[in-house]
């Protein structure tokens, strides 16, 4: 497993699980340090259980040596946007295929499983092909939080490989046996379909969130109530009320940076056209960063010299992963309009500190509230969902609450003395 971050990592534990042998490779020696000795470098429930039990299955070096023996490669390094503009950063993906070169040979499967801009497994199959070995893209669709979960008993399995490659698909098939058996679809074919899956399977979740929260923006001049609406309109089977949440939108280390480098990819194939949507889904996501700073303002009259409690770090519950966060950013342009940020999170706490140390950090909501003249919840963790509102009132003087993920229920709040403000309803 060539790279062990958050794919890398659950993925080698799994795989060892499964009772394959498994060699993780990673060029941060602290990265490959912290999992030769059992630990995840980052929250993900289940994982570091996993890294326990799997014995001498499952091994961690520096050095792709290790892995010569191996019959199968995977690529699971990250591909983030590039510092430049809003296309991919193929560079660690370029350099372990190189780096893998010398190790291939005739019978070598190298599968990648980043996810890339369409065109990239044919550039690179050319160059496994060089040492007679082969190539297969299998994208990978976990979600932090539930990434053990989603990695041994996956929604579907995609293959993409030459047109007549049987040996690889049978090669994937022996690695996923333990799916297949529980009877996971799957799906075999070419290289650009298979990239695509996963570009355009990111690029519909986040039209589905930027949807619900354009429809929360219109709920806001009209009075309407965007999470009625989304449970009636999820309730058409066509529609579905997975991923309708509306509230401060997605985040993280995937939605944001692959729409924007599928966009850029179109633009590059000349049929920027077509993805031209989703600049507006990526702008409805930004404003709604903003509409919270906005709120709070409104409700406090100014933002200068006060003091916020903000609710929530991580992207998303159930992880400490602040790469785009909205939180995050929600408490950095508080603190930019001149406001005092007291923040909490049960995990997220330590990654936030690294990029913005500015912020009053507390162990616990109670200290995050004390002398606020504000709340806002941000990341949806069951602790905050599950706050007694009178228990908070006493915590605290300040009696507006914001809920930046619509998770709370608004009467208790409003009970206990409140100005209870969430998005797209009243
Ligand atoms: C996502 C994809 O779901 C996964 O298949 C892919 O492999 C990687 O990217 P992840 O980034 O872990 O996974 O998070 P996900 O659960 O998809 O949530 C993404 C963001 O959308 C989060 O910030 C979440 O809070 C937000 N979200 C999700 C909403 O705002 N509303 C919703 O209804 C659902």
């Amino acid at each position: 497993m060539i790279g062990c971050g958050y794919l890398g990592a659950v993925h080698s534990a799994c795989l060892a699980r499964l009772g394959h042998e498994v060699v993780g490779v990673d060029v941060d020696e602290s990265k490959v340090a912290a999992l030769g000795a059992g630990r995840a470098t980052f929250h993900e429930p289940g994982l570091d259980d996993l890294l326990a039990a799997s014995g001498d299955r499952l091994r961690f070096s520096t050095s792709v040596g290790d892995a010569a023996d191996a019959r199968v490669h995977f690529i699971a390094v990250g591909t983030p946007q590039s510092r430049d503009g809003a296309a991919a950063d193929l560079s660690h993906v370029e350099a372990a295929v190189d780096g893998l070169l010398p190790v291939l040979g005739p019978g070598h499967l190298v599968v990648g499983k980043s996810t890339v801009p369409v065109g990239t497994a044919q550039r690179l199959a050319e160059r496994v092909e060089s040492r007679g070995a082969r190539l297969a893209w299998n994208p990978e669709f976990l979600r932090e939080g539930f990434a053990v979960a989603d990695t041994l008993r996956p929604d579907r399995l995609v293959y993409g490989v030459r047109g007549g490659d049987d040996e690889s698909v049978a090669l994937l098939d022996e690695v996923h046996a333990s799916a297949l058996a529980a009877g996971t679809p799957r799906i075999v074919t070419d290289f650009a379909t298979a990239e695509l899956v996963k570009t355009a399977a990111n690029a519909f979740l986040a039209t589905k969130i930027s949807f619900i929260n354009a429809m929360a923006e219109i709920a806001e001049v009209t009075g309407a109530d965007v999470a009625t609406l989304a449970d009636a309109i999820g309730l058409d089977e066509r529609i579905g009320r997975r991923f309708l949440n509306a509230g401060i939108g997605f985040g993280g280390g995937c939605l944001p940076k692959d729409i924007r480098a599928f966009r850029a990819r179109a633009v590059e194939l000349g049929v920027g056209e077509s993805l031209a949507f989703l600049d507006h889904v990526d702008q409805i996501n930004r404003r709604r960063r903003q509409r919270v700073v906005d709120l709070l303002d409104f409700e406090l009259g100014g933002l200068r010299g006060r003091r916020i409690a903000v609710l929530g770090l991580a992207f998303k519950p159930d992880s400490d992963d602040v790469r785009d966060s909205p939180a995050l950013e929600v408490a950095r342009r508080l603190t930019d309009a001149g406001a005092f940020v007291s923040a909490t999170d049960p995990e997220a706490v330590p990654t936030a500190r690294r990029l913005l140390p500015q912020l009053d950090y507390t162990e616990s909501v109670r200290e995050a509230v004390a002398g606020a003249d504000a709340i806002v919840v941000v990341t949806e963790w069951k602790a905050f969902r599950e706050l007694d509102p009178r228990e908070v009132a006493s915590w605290t003087d300040a009696r507006v609450i914001v809920d930046a993920r619509n998770c709370l229920d608004p009467a208790p709040w409003r009970a206990a003395g409140f100005t209870y403000r969430g998005l797209g309803r009243h």
